[in-house]
């Protein structure tokens, strides 16, 4: 299974950073049930990321649920040396690992690294990176991530200038690689970010801090209607 049969044209992901960790397995539940498709896991090290956040062994525990109801797990690796997480983000049941762009040397090479634990691949980058010098490299992954952040929390706000980066990007790169945006995804930023090119939009704090998870899903799903 690769991204292009996960995907429905355009997917709401669900970060479940910004979960409430107590109740992980029903929030994941009930989104899975309100027909989220992918969740975006970001993985942070406490180097590359100020925080330390979520790792294998809490991917582990809701992996087989999400698998079993159809759904699928994007890593976001937030580290300097993705590289080593590989093994054990798939196999604690990761579908698909993004890398950062400004921690590799070699990107179509540690695509292919990835590649070989059977992950699907992307490439992310910071709001200091170039578009066109991310596309130069990461012709070969699934998809590519433009931060509308810095990186490192969830509840920031929405970069304005990640839309013009967006569109450069979408421009730059093959048409059947995914352009991915996180941070600040709320309901008009939703449709500004789709409209610029993204098809792959993550949301935390738009879903996680509502009191009613699947109408905030839902919401996300129907602005792109
Ligand atoms: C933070 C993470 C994001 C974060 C998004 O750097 O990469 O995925 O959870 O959260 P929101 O949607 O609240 O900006
Ligand atoms: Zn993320």
């Amino acid at each position: 299974m690769a991204w292009r049969d996960w995907i429905r044209t355009v997917e709401i992901e669900p970060s479940l950073y910004a979960a409430d960790f107590s109740r992980l397995g029903e929030q994941v539940e009930v989104l899975l049930r309100a027909g989220t498709r992918v969740f975006h896991f970001d993985v942070g090290d406490g180097h590359f990321v100020e925080p330390v956040t979520i790792g294998p062994v809490v991917l582990q525990s809701i992996s087989p649920l999400v698998h079993e109801m159809g759904g699928i797990l994007d890593c976001h690796l937030m580290v300097d040396n993705p590289t080593r997480h590989f093994p054990q983000i798939a196999a604690a049941g990761g579908d698909s690992v993004t890398f950062h762009y400004e921690v590799v040397d070699d990107v179509p090479a540690t695509i292919a690294a990835a590649r070989e634990h059977g992950l699907q691949v992307g490439v992310a980058f910071n709001p200091e990176s170039e578009p066109e010098d991310v596309a130069a490299v990461a012709g070969d992954a699934d998809l590519v991530l433009c931060m509308s952040i810095h990186p490192g929390y969830s509840g920031q706000e929405f970069m304005p200038e990640a839309l013009d980066r967006i569109a450069r990007l979408r421009d730059a790169l093959p048409d059947d690689v995914h352009v991915q945006v996180d941070g600040g995804i709320d309901n008009e930023t939703v449709v500004s970010a789709y409209e610029a090119g993204a098809t792959l939009l993550v949301a935390g704090s738009a879903i996680f801090g509502r009191e009613d998870l699947p109408r905030a899903y839902r919401r996300l799903v129907q602005a792109l209607a």
